[in-house]
């Protein structure tokens, strides 16, 4: 059986899943409920100075008949006082010793956070996580992505952190920045075992086009909010794999943005997570969703000989590479298969409108397969991309003769590229 366990920074948690620090985060009663169906760890609920919420607060974005794809809101941190905060983090410390309890944090001078660091430890604390993330009405009032977005500043509250932290501390950092690299490198300046990637993305989520309001709708005014859900996931794990594949970025990760089934899980961690949080998945569907990421995760390992996450954690990092260093000779070309096919011809109007035009309808009488002009196919993928019925158009590798050659070795060393197709 493989090993679930895992271990981020020195918090132990028995398996990688773990509530970020969000909504289904909020209480004792919660966390409880969770734990019992399985979560490995859970993030409290950022506590700080506590605050009072609008009342209306989320939207959803939806595409096409799909709803939530992705997820917005202009909420803050607790609501609740840090008394009841701390006694409930007590409390399932006890019932459920096992399992990860982070406590969020975010307030603002040296001594403030003195006093919640350590309030925090007493009450049983795992691990810190410091929010340095949060892109609205925090940040407004100096905090959340306000000091995620400044190097200097980030270090320089770490460093408080760390003075005052006997448990492991992770930054959470704000994916609102160019690269985040430098925010990463901050963090571990300032002597952090760990971050965790991404917090919410600055965001408009739609407009209430009858009332011409921007949503969620307060009265009749808005505010942008913090972006994440399925949709992010590809700017989270860009943001994961940029910190991992960094040669001077040595403190582990914890993924998060987007993660809705075990296969995105496997994602970050093949990207270099030791952990990964999940939010919007479980205020969709519910902690129930823990029972199939463990499942599927557990199955995955076992097929791949993966016996822990350390083999695990990294794996898919060095096959990034700089556009320069991609073989410019390495070929594919679309192949249908006709008893597969229904017919649609979606990869026809996409090849011809998107691509190359090199898929044709079928001459007239002949059953609905699309024609494809192999010695114009550049390989895109588009069509398949489009097609509906799954292994229906696969691409596939042929061999031209041409020895690969990249272009930083084409124009430093004149390797020969094979001939263009599609170029007229
Ligand atoms: C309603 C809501 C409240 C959140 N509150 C916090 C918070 O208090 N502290 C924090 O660090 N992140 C907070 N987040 C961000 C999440 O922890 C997480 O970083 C983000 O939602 C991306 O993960 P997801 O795509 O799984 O939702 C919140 C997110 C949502 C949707
Ligand atoms: S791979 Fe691209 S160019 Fe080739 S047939 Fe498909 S859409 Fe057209
Ligand atoms: S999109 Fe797929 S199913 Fe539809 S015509 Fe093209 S190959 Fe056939």
């Amino acid at each position: 059986m493989a090993n679930l366990q895992s271990n981020t920074a020195g918090i132990i948690s028995p398996n990688p899943f773990w509530l970020a620090s969000a909504p289904p985060a909020n209480s004792g009663d919660q966390i409880k409920r969770a734990f019992d169906h399985g979560w490995g760890g859970a993030v409290w609920k950022t506590l700080g100075q506590p605050i009072q919420n609008v009342s209306s607060r989320f939207a959803g974005l939806h595409y096409k008949g799909t709803k939530n794809i992705g997820f917005n809101n202009i909420e803050l941190i607790t609501d609740r006082s840090l008394e009841t905060n701390f006694r409930e983090i007590a409390e399932v410390k006890k019932s459920h010793p096992e399992h990860a309890i982070i406590v969020s944090l975010m307030v603002e001078t040296k001594e403030e956070w003195q006093d919640i660091i350590k309030r925090s430890i007493d009450a049983g604390a795992d691990g810190l996580e410091l929010n340095f993330g949060c892109p609205h009405g925090m940040c407004e009032r100096g905090m959340g992505s306000a000091v995620g977005q400044e190097p200097a500043v980030n270090e320089e509250i770490t460093s408080w952190a760390m003075e005052y932290s006997t448990v492991p501390v992770l930054v959470k950092l704000t994916p609102n920045v160019g690269d985040i690299v430098p925010h990463g490198l901050a963090a571990q300046a300032g002597g952090a075992n760990g971050v965790s990637l991404i917090n919410t993305i600055k965001s408009i989520i739609g407009v209430d086009i009858d009332r011409q309001v921007i949503n969620p709708r307060v009265g009749e005014l808005s505010s942008n909010g913090g972006y994440c859900g399925a949709a992010v996931k590809p700017i989270a794990l860009h943001m994961c794999a940029s910190l991992a594949r960094d040669p001077g970025f040595k403190i582990p990760i914890s993924g998060i943005g987007g993660v809705s089934s075990w296969r995105d899980a496997v994602e970050f961690i093949l990207l270099g997570a030791s952990s990964v949080q999940v939010c919007t998945e479980v205020m969709l569907r519910g902690y129930r969703v823990v029972e199939d990421m463990i499942e599927g995760l557990e199955n995955y390992m076992e097929e791949h000989g993966f016996e822990d996450l350390g083999q695990m954690t990294g794996k898919a990092i060095p096959s990034y590479s700089n556009w320069g260093n991609l073989d410019l000779n390495f070929e594919t070309i679309a192949k249908i298969d006709a008893d597969k096919c229904i017919g649609c011809y979606d990869c026809v109007v996409a090849c011809q409108d998107g691509a190359h035009q090199c898929l044709f309808p079928a001459e007239e009488g002949k059953k609905r397969v699309p024609v494809i002009d192999e010695s114009e196919c550049v390989g895109c993928n588009l069509c398949e991309i489009v097609c509906p019925v799954p292994g229906c158009i696969t691409m596939e590798e042929v061999d031209n003769g041409f020895a690969p050659a990249t272009w930083n070795e084409h124009v430093n060393d004149g390797k020969p590229l094979r001939p263009k197709k599609g170029a007229h």
